[in-house]
């Protein structure tokens, strides 16, 4: 007796899977069918998704990690090869590299916005360096031009791991064709799902028609068939990626609600940039004026990290570093190497629920806690 609190307080999750009622009609439909693997939903869901990101060169597939695997063999990444990549991100960002049998170089980042450091990477480069991959941390864009400005100089291929970064823009434009390849997740967590799955943007009709035909074991799946449906060669061998008409389902009504979702996250870090100024013990992220983040979640640096958490957790508002650096784990240790920028970053990075679910009065709530000091 006496220790619960007299009014019991909304808990907040980091985290929150939007799925509206109305994809149950569609659903419904796809699911008797007959059709349930790929077809017309994930040819139209493709479509929709292409024009969204205003980038028609969309591979609609069943997750980003895919994307990722895809990017580095039309990138033509394999053994011998080395990618230059940074720790701080989800381990399916350098796991892909690590498949595809290459090494990874890591290049430090800039701890004022936990993304990959343009000046690092031209610094990683070895005569062995084939591409670089980066994630836009929390969904915010990294410094895309000088990125690409560096790999044109060296004859690299570019990954972007837009993961946190549906709807994220740069120079105003939609991530998705800034560079040679580009990633995106519709997992559970993200801005929009699909249950699970991912796209591969890429810039090369080459790519692309290259791609459309690995995602599915190596089948040009649009050829002209003669009278023999498997009267068909398989030039390279391919993978299962494909999305299927299911998801694809979800997420072309899922594209109907997604501006409103990313206006909402917007809205809530627009807010704490505003309400946390000026807290002790805490600074916000550096923001490039060219980027317009998506903030999947809102990122700070505090000082007392254990102590910002606990005091959250207590009010029943989760927070969370979400990723762990990736050289921490013992399947990237070959690659360790000195990162002053990941270190001075991630012994005080934290995020804050940011999300659709967060009300305007939830955020002033969150706002507030933290401006009483931890
Ligand atoms: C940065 C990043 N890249 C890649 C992925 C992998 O996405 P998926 O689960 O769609 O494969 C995730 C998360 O799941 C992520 O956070």
């Amino acid at each position: 007796m006496g220790t619960a609190p007299l009014v019991e307080q909304k808990s907040i999750p980091l985290f929150k899977v939007f799925i509206p009622e109305s994809v149950l009609e569609p659903l419904r439909e796809v699911l008797f069918s007959g059709i349930v693997t790929e077809g017309e939903q994930t040819r139209e869901f493709e479509r929709r998704l292409g024009e969204y990101l205003d980038t028609p060169r969309t591979l609609a597939l069943n997750a980003c990690t895919h994307a990722l695997q895809l990017a580095l063999r039309l990138a033509g990444v394999g053994p011998g090869d080395e990618v230059i990549s940074s720790p701080m991100t989800c381990v399916a960002t350098n796991s892909p590299v690590l498949a595809a049998g290459a090494s990874i170089r890591w290049a430090d980042i800039d701890p004022q916005t936990g993304n990959i450091d343009p000046q690092a990477i031209e610094r990683a480069i070895t005569p062995k360096s084939k591409a670089i991959l980066y994630v836009h941390w929390a969904g915010d864009p990294a410094p895309i031009d000088e990125i690409n400005a560096v790999a044109r100089a060296h004859g690299l291929k570019v990954i972007e791991d837009a993961a946190h970064a549906f709807g994220a823009e740069y120079g105003g434009r939609k991530l998705g064709s800034h560079s040679d390849f580009v990633c995106f997740s519709f997992q559970a967590i993200k801005h929009m799902t699909t249950v699970d799955g991912g796209a591969l943007c890429c810039k090369s009709e080459e790519d692309y028609r290259r791609g459309k035909t690995l995602r599915w074991f190596g089948i040009d799946r649009e050829a002209r068939r003669e009278e023999l449906f498997w009267d068909y060669n398989i030039q390279e061998y391919g993978y299962k990626y494909h999305m299927n008409n299911v998801t694809a389902a979800i997420g072309i009504e899922q594209l109907k609600h997604v501006d409103r979702t990313l206006a909402a996250h917007r809205r809530n870090g627009a807010f704490y940039l505003q309400a946390l100024q000026d807290v002790p013990k805490l600074a916000h992220l550096r923001r490039s004026p060219k980027a317009k983040a998506a903030f999947w979640v809102f990122t700070m640096l505090v000082e007392g990290r254990e102590a910002f958490v606990t005091k959250l957790k207590a009010q029943g508002i989760t927070t969370s570093i979400v990723h762990v650096r990736n050289d921490a784990y013992d399947a990237f240790k070959a690659f360790r190497r000195r990162l002053p920028g990941v270190d001075a970053f991630a012994s005080r990075y934290i995020s804050i629920p940011c999300g659709w679910w967060v009300t305007e009065d939830d955020a002033q709530r969150i706002a507030e806690i933290i401006r009483q000091g931890w």
